[in-house]
Protein backbone atom coordinates (compact mmCIF):
# COMPACT_ATOMS: atom_id res chain seq x y z
CA UNK A 1 0.00 0.00 0.00
CA UNK A 2 1.33 3.36 -1.06
CA UNK A 3 2.10 5.85 1.96
CA UNK A 4 -0.29 8.91 2.49
CA UNK A 5 0.68 12.44 3.73
CA UNK A 6 -1.47 14.95 4.44
CA UNK A 7 -0.47 18.96 3.71
CA UNK A 8 -2.73 21.49 5.45
CA UNK A 9 -2.42 24.78 3.59
CA UNK A 10 -3.00 24.59 0.29
CA UNK A 11 -1.45 27.90 -0.66
CA UNK A 12 1.92 27.96 -2.06
CA UNK A 13 4.16 26.05 0.41
CA UNK A 14 1.81 23.48 0.31
CA UNK A 15 0.81 22.70 -3.75
CA UNK A 16 4.70 22.95 -4.02
CA UNK A 17 5.08 20.32 -1.21
CA UNK A 18 2.13 18.23 -2.97
CA UNK A 19 3.78 18.69 -6.21
CA UNK A 20 7.46 17.56 -4.94
CA UNK A 21 5.64 14.24 -3.32
CA UNK A 22 4.03 13.54 -6.07
CA UNK A 23 7.12 14.06 -8.60
CA UNK A 24 8.98 11.67 -6.34
CA UNK A 25 5.88 9.51 -5.97
CA UNK A 26 6.40 9.32 -2.47
CA UNK A 27 3.37 9.40 -1.74
CA UNK A 28 -0.53 10.01 -2.09
CA UNK A 29 -1.29 13.61 -1.15
CA UNK A 30 -4.32 14.90 0.97
CA UNK A 31 -4.17 18.90 0.36
CA UNK A 32 -6.31 20.55 3.13
CA UNK A 33 -7.45 24.29 3.43
CA UNK A 34 -10.27 26.28 4.46
CA UNK A 35 -11.55 28.16 1.60
CA UNK A 36 -13.57 26.03 -0.48
CA UNK A 37 -12.70 24.54 -3.64
CA UNK A 38 -8.75 25.17 -3.60
CA UNK A 39 -7.70 21.84 -2.22
CA UNK A 40 -9.86 20.30 -3.71
CA UNK A 41 -9.11 22.08 -7.41
CA UNK A 42 -5.25 22.29 -6.81
CA UNK A 43 -5.20 18.45 -6.03
CA UNK A 44 -7.42 17.61 -9.29
CA UNK A 45 -4.82 19.70 -11.20
CA UNK A 46 -1.85 18.33 -9.69
CA UNK A 47 -3.15 14.79 -10.33
CA UNK A 48 -3.96 15.66 -14.27
CA UNK A 49 0.06 16.20 -14.40
CA UNK A 50 0.22 12.89 -13.58
CA UNK A 51 0.29 11.59 -17.13
CA UNK A 52 2.68 13.96 -18.42
CA UNK A 53 4.88 13.76 -15.40
CA UNK A 54 4.88 9.83 -15.06
CA UNK A 55 3.79 9.44 -11.53
CA UNK A 56 0.65 7.17 -10.41
CA UNK A 57 0.06 9.00 -6.60
CA UNK A 58 -3.09 10.07 -5.94
CA UNK A 59 -3.74 13.93 -4.35
CA UNK A 60 -6.70 15.02 -3.38
CA UNK A 61 -8.22 18.00 -2.23
CA UNK A 62 -10.73 18.42 1.20
CA UNK A 63 -12.16 21.40 3.61
CA UNK A 64 -12.50 18.92 6.36
CA UNK A 65 -10.40 15.91 7.61
CA UNK A 66 -11.95 13.01 7.32
CA UNK A 67 -9.81 12.21 4.15
CA UNK A 68 -6.51 12.48 6.06
CA UNK A 69 -7.54 9.65 7.97
CA UNK A 70 -4.14 7.09 8.61
CA UNK A 71 -2.06 9.73 7.26
CA UNK A 72 2.08 8.66 7.50
CA UNK A 73 2.88 12.21 7.74
CA UNK A 74 0.96 15.63 7.73
CA UNK A 75 2.90 18.61 6.87
CA UNK A 76 1.54 21.68 8.53
CA UNK A 77 1.86 24.80 6.60
CA UNK A 78 -1.83 26.49 7.14
CA UNK A 79 -1.60 30.39 8.30
CA UNK A 80 -0.55 33.54 7.20
CA UNK A 81 2.64 34.39 5.29
CA UNK A 82 5.05 37.03 6.43
CA UNK A 83 4.11 40.57 4.69
CA UNK A 84 6.66 43.32 3.82
CA UNK A 85 7.50 45.08 7.13
CA UNK A 86 6.21 42.26 8.72
CA UNK A 87 8.36 39.80 11.37
CA UNK A 88 7.74 35.98 11.51
CA UNK A 89 6.24 37.01 15.38
CA UNK A 90 3.90 39.04 13.71
CA UNK A 91 2.37 36.41 12.92
CA UNK A 92 2.67 34.43 16.51
CA UNK A 93 -0.94 35.02 17.59
CA UNK A 94 -3.04 34.85 14.17
CA UNK A 95 -0.97 31.38 13.62
CA UNK A 96 -1.47 29.66 16.89
CA UNK A 97 -5.11 29.90 16.61
CA UNK A 98 -4.48 28.18 13.12
CA UNK A 99 -2.09 25.34 14.04
CA UNK A 100 -4.20 24.55 17.33
CA UNK A 101 -7.08 23.86 14.80
CA UNK A 102 -5.14 22.25 12.42
CA UNK A 103 -3.16 19.49 15.09
CA UNK A 104 -6.37 18.83 16.89
CA UNK A 105 -8.49 17.82 13.85
CA UNK A 106 -5.16 16.06 11.91
CA UNK A 107 -4.15 13.76 15.30
CA UNK A 108 -8.02 12.96 15.87
CA UNK A 109 -7.74 11.57 12.46
CA UNK A 110 -4.16 9.64 12.43
CA UNK A 111 -3.21 9.36 15.80
CA UNK A 112 -0.08 7.10 14.64
CA UNK A 113 1.50 10.52 12.13
CA UNK A 114 4.31 12.11 12.34
CA UNK A 115 3.76 16.49 12.33
CA UNK A 116 5.89 18.34 10.42
CA UNK A 117 5.30 21.78 10.79
CA UNK A 118 6.26 24.92 8.44
CA UNK A 119 3.88 27.43 9.59
CA UNK A 120 5.87 30.40 11.12
CA UNK A 121 7.15 31.09 14.03
CA UNK A 122 8.57 28.06 13.25
CA UNK A 123 9.83 27.28 16.72
CA UNK A 124 7.09 28.02 18.92
CA UNK A 125 4.37 26.54 15.94
CA UNK A 126 6.04 23.29 16.63
CA UNK A 127 5.79 24.17 20.33
CA UNK A 128 1.88 24.61 20.11
CA UNK A 129 1.42 21.27 17.72
CA UNK A 130 3.46 19.17 20.63
CA UNK A 131 1.50 20.83 23.44
CA UNK A 132 -1.84 20.05 21.60
CA UNK A 133 -1.05 16.88 19.68
CA UNK A 134 0.47 15.07 23.19
CA UNK A 135 2.42 13.34 20.55
CA UNK A 136 5.88 11.79 21.83
CA UNK A 137 8.48 14.36 20.98
CA UNK A 138 9.87 12.21 18.52
CA UNK A 139 6.94 12.53 16.29
CA UNK A 140 7.18 16.19 15.95
CA UNK A 141 9.43 18.07 14.23
CA UNK A 142 9.83 21.03 12.32
CA UNK A 143 11.58 22.64 9.14
CA UNK A 144 13.55 25.86 9.13
CA UNK A 145 17.46 24.37 9.38
CA UNK A 146 16.90 22.29 6.17
CA UNK A 147 15.94 25.76 3.96
CA UNK A 148 18.15 28.05 6.22
CA UNK A 149 21.13 26.05 5.30
CA UNK A 150 20.24 25.34 1.78
CA UNK A 151 20.33 29.53 1.27
CA UNK A 152 23.46 29.59 3.16
CA UNK A 153 25.24 26.93 1.23
CA UNK A 154 24.05 28.64 -1.75
CA UNK A 155 25.21 31.58 -0.90
CA UNK A 156 28.56 29.97 -0.56
CA UNK A 157 28.68 28.14 -3.54
CA UNK A 158 28.02 30.90 -6.31
CA UNK A 159 31.02 33.28 -4.09
CA UNK A 160 33.54 30.27 -4.65
CA UNK A 161 31.97 29.26 -8.12
CA UNK A 162 31.91 25.63 -6.81
CA UNK A 163 28.73 22.95 -7.37
CA UNK A 164 26.36 23.63 -4.58
CA UNK A 165 26.51 19.66 -3.72
CA UNK A 166 30.42 20.13 -2.40
CA UNK A 167 28.97 22.54 0.32
CA UNK A 168 28.14 21.69 3.43
CA UNK A 169 27.09 23.99 6.25
CA UNK A 170 24.89 23.79 9.31
CA UNK A 171 23.01 25.99 11.18
CA UNK A 172 21.71 25.70 14.68
CA UNK A 173 18.71 27.66 16.81
CA UNK A 174 15.71 29.48 15.80
CA UNK A 175 14.26 30.22 12.78
CA UNK A 176 14.59 33.82 12.77
CA UNK A 177 17.35 36.75 12.63
CA UNK A 178 19.09 35.35 15.49
CA UNK A 179 19.63 31.66 13.50
CA UNK A 180 23.60 30.27 14.49
CA UNK A 181 25.49 29.59 11.35
CA UNK A 182 28.07 27.48 12.42
CA UNK A 183 30.89 28.47 10.15
CA UNK A 184 33.40 25.92 12.10
CA UNK A 185 31.75 23.17 10.63
CA UNK A 186 30.93 24.21 7.18
CA UNK A 187 33.26 23.34 4.38
CA UNK A 188 33.47 22.78 0.38
CA UNK A 189 34.37 19.28 -0.01
CA UNK A 190 35.76 18.72 3.22
CA UNK A 191 37.81 21.89 2.92
CA UNK A 192 36.93 24.40 5.95
CA UNK A 193 34.78 27.44 4.85
CA UNK A 194 37.80 29.65 6.59
CA UNK A 195 40.40 28.64 4.38
CA UNK A 196 38.60 29.31 1.39
CA UNK A 197 37.25 33.14 2.31
CA UNK A 198 38.04 35.90 4.55
CA UNK A 199 36.27 37.03 7.46
CA UNK A 200 34.65 39.99 6.14
CA UNK A 201 33.15 37.74 3.45
CA UNK A 202 32.04 35.35 5.50
CA UNK A 203 30.77 37.60 7.48
CA UNK A 204 28.71 38.80 4.41
CA UNK A 205 27.03 35.74 4.06
CA UNK A 206 26.32 34.33 7.08
CA UNK A 207 24.19 37.80 7.53
CA UNK A 208 22.70 37.44 4.19
CA UNK A 209 21.24 33.55 5.01
CA UNK A 210 20.29 34.94 8.56
CA UNK A 211 18.05 37.61 6.12
CA UNK A 212 17.04 34.89 3.53
CA UNK A 213 13.55 35.18 3.91
CA UNK A 214 13.29 38.94 4.26
CA UNK A 215 15.53 39.14 1.41
CA UNK A 216 12.37 37.03 -0.61
CA UNK A 217 9.68 39.05 0.71
CA UNK A 218 11.15 42.19 -0.11
CA UNK A 219 10.88 41.27 -3.80
CA UNK A 220 7.72 39.49 -3.49
CA UNK A 221 5.91 42.11 -1.89
CA UNK A 222 2.91 39.83 -1.47
CA UNK A 223 3.98 36.49 0.22
CA UNK A 224 7.67 34.36 1.46
CA UNK A 225 9.45 31.81 -0.59
CA UNK A 226 7.77 28.67 -1.49
CA UNK A 227 10.04 26.75 -3.63
CA UNK A 228 13.32 26.01 -1.80
CA UNK A 229 11.15 26.23 1.37
CA UNK A 230 8.68 22.88 -0.13
CA UNK A 231 11.72 21.46 -1.54
CA UNK A 232 13.34 21.58 1.93
CA UNK A 233 10.27 20.01 3.57
CA UNK A 234 9.84 17.31 0.85
CA UNK A 235 13.63 16.73 1.83
CA UNK A 236 12.17 15.74 5.26
CA UNK A 237 9.29 13.92 3.93
CA UNK A 238 11.30 11.65 2.10
CA UNK A 239 14.08 10.58 4.94
CA UNK A 240 11.04 9.70 7.16
CA UNK A 241 9.00 8.11 4.72
CA UNK A 242 12.05 6.23 2.70
CA UNK A 243 13.81 5.53 6.22
CA UNK A 244 16.76 7.47 4.99
CA UNK A 245 17.80 8.21 8.07
CA UNK A 246 19.61 11.78 7.07
CA UNK A 247 21.31 13.89 9.07
CA UNK A 248 19.27 16.96 8.39
CA UNK A 249 18.77 20.42 11.08
CA UNK A 250 14.91 20.34 12.09
CA UNK A 251 13.34 22.13 14.87
CA UNK A 252 13.00 19.56 17.88
CA UNK A 253 11.52 19.29 21.56
CA UNK A 254 15.17 19.85 23.80
CA UNK A 255 15.00 18.62 27.18
CA UNK A 256 18.97 19.31 28.51
CA UNK A 257 20.39 19.31 24.84
CA UNK A 258 22.75 22.04 24.68
CA UNK A 259 21.69 22.98 27.97
CA UNK A 260 17.84 23.85 26.75
CA UNK A 261 14.73 22.77 28.20
CA UNK A 262 11.59 22.49 27.16
CA UNK A 263 11.97 24.73 23.55
CA UNK A 264 11.60 23.74 20.12
CA UNK A 265 15.15 24.39 18.88
CA UNK A 266 17.24 24.39 15.43
CA UNK A 267 19.81 21.10 15.98
CA UNK A 268 20.92 18.54 13.86
CA UNK A 269 18.64 15.14 13.76
CA UNK A 270 18.52 11.59 12.49
CA UNK A 271 15.05 11.48 10.48
CA UNK A 272 13.94 7.91 9.95
CA UNK A 273 10.58 5.95 9.64
CA UNK A 274 10.50 7.06 13.57
CA UNK A 275 10.62 10.57 12.80
CA UNK A 276 13.42 11.89 15.03
CA UNK A 277 15.90 9.34 15.56
CA UNK A 278 18.47 10.59 17.14
CA UNK A 279 19.56 14.64 18.46
CA UNK A 280 23.07 15.39 17.83
CA UNK A 281 24.89 17.30 20.47
CA UNK A 282 27.47 18.97 18.74
CA UNK A 283 30.50 20.27 21.08
CA UNK A 284 30.12 23.83 20.94
CA UNK A 285 32.13 26.89 21.06
CA UNK A 286 31.84 29.58 23.98
CA UNK A 287 30.70 32.24 21.58
CA UNK A 288 28.55 29.63 19.32
CA UNK A 289 26.64 28.61 23.05
CA UNK A 290 25.98 32.59 23.73
CA UNK A 291 24.32 32.50 19.93
CA UNK A 292 22.49 29.66 20.38
CA UNK A 293 21.54 30.91 23.81
CA UNK A 294 20.41 33.80 22.75
CA UNK A 295 18.29 32.39 19.82
CA UNK A 296 16.75 30.21 22.05
CA UNK A 297 15.61 33.04 24.37
CA UNK A 298 13.88 34.55 21.76
CA UNK A 299 12.14 31.39 21.19
CA UNK A 300 11.04 31.22 25.10
CA UNK A 301 9.55 34.96 24.56
CA UNK A 302 7.53 33.41 22.07
CA UNK A 303 6.29 30.65 23.66
CA UNK A 304 5.56 33.36 27.08
CA UNK A 305 3.54 35.05 24.76
CA UNK A 306 1.66 31.94 23.84
CA UNK A 307 1.26 30.75 27.47
CA UNK A 308 0.11 34.09 28.83
CA UNK A 309 -2.69 33.87 25.87
CA UNK A 310 -3.64 30.52 26.93
CA UNK A 311 -3.19 30.91 31.05
CA UNK A 312 -1.21 28.65 31.45
P1 LIG B 1 -0.11 30.98 1.67
O1 LIG B 1 -0.88 32.16 2.13
O2 LIG B 1 0.22 30.83 0.24
O3 LIG B 1 -0.86 29.65 2.13
C1 LIG B 1 -1.39 29.48 3.39
C2 LIG B 1 -2.66 28.69 3.23
O4 LIG B 1 -3.16 28.36 4.53
C3 LIG B 1 -3.76 29.46 2.50
O5 LIG B 1 -4.20 28.72 1.37
C4 LIG B 1 -4.86 29.59 3.55
O6 LIG B 1 -6.16 29.54 3.00
C5 LIG B 1 -4.56 28.37 4.41
N1 LIG B 1 -5.17 28.42 5.73
C6 LIG B 1 -5.35 29.48 6.56
N2 LIG B 1 -5.95 29.08 7.68
C7 LIG B 1 -6.16 27.75 7.56
C8 LIG B 1 -6.73 26.76 8.41
N3 LIG B 1 -7.24 27.08 9.60
N4 LIG B 1 -6.78 25.49 7.94
C9 LIG B 1 -6.30 25.15 6.75
N5 LIG B 1 -5.74 26.05 5.90
C10 LIG B 1 -5.68 27.31 6.31
O7 LIG B 1 1.23 30.96 2.56
P2 LIG B 1 2.56 30.13 2.28
O8 LIG B 1 3.49 30.93 1.49
O9 LIG B 1 2.15 28.79 1.79
O10 LIG B 1 3.16 30.02 3.76
C11 LIG B 1 2.50 29.22 4.73
C12 LIG B 1 3.17 29.35 6.08
O11 LIG B 1 4.48 28.79 6.02
C13 LIG B 1 3.37 30.79 6.58
O12 LIG B 1 3.17 30.83 7.99
C14 LIG B 1 4.83 31.07 6.27
O13 LIG B 1 5.36 32.09 7.08
C15 LIG B 1 5.42 29.72 6.57
N6 LIG B 1 6.73 29.47 5.98
C16 LIG B 1 7.68 28.89 6.81
C17 LIG B 1 8.92 28.57 6.33
C18 LIG B 1 9.92 27.91 7.24
O14 LIG B 1 11.10 27.93 6.94
N7 LIG B 1 9.48 27.28 8.30
C19 LIG B 1 9.30 28.87 4.94
C20 LIG B 1 8.22 29.43 4.15
C21 LIG B 1 6.98 29.71 4.67
C1 LIG C 1 11.43 32.04 5.02
O1 LIG C 1 12.47 31.93 5.67
C2 LIG C 1 9.18 32.99 5.41
O2 LIG C 1 10.28 31.72 7.07
C3 LIG C 1 10.12 31.92 5.72
O3 LIG C 1 11.43 32.23 3.78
Amino acid sequence: MRKKVTVVGAGNVGANCALRIAGKQLADVVLVDVVEGVPQGKGLDLLESGPVEGYDVNITGANDYEATANSDIVVITAGFPRKPGMSRDDLLLANYEVVKMATEQAVRYSPETILILVTNPLDAMCWTAYQVSKLPKHRVVGMAGVLDTARFRTFIAQELNVSMSNVTAMVLGGHGDTMVPLVRLSNVAGIPLTELLDQATIDRLVQRAREGGAEIVKYLKTGSAYYAPSAATVEMVESILLDKKKVLPCSAYLEGEYGIHGLFVGVPVKLGAAGIEKIYEVQLKPDEHAALEKSSASVKELIDIIKQKIGS
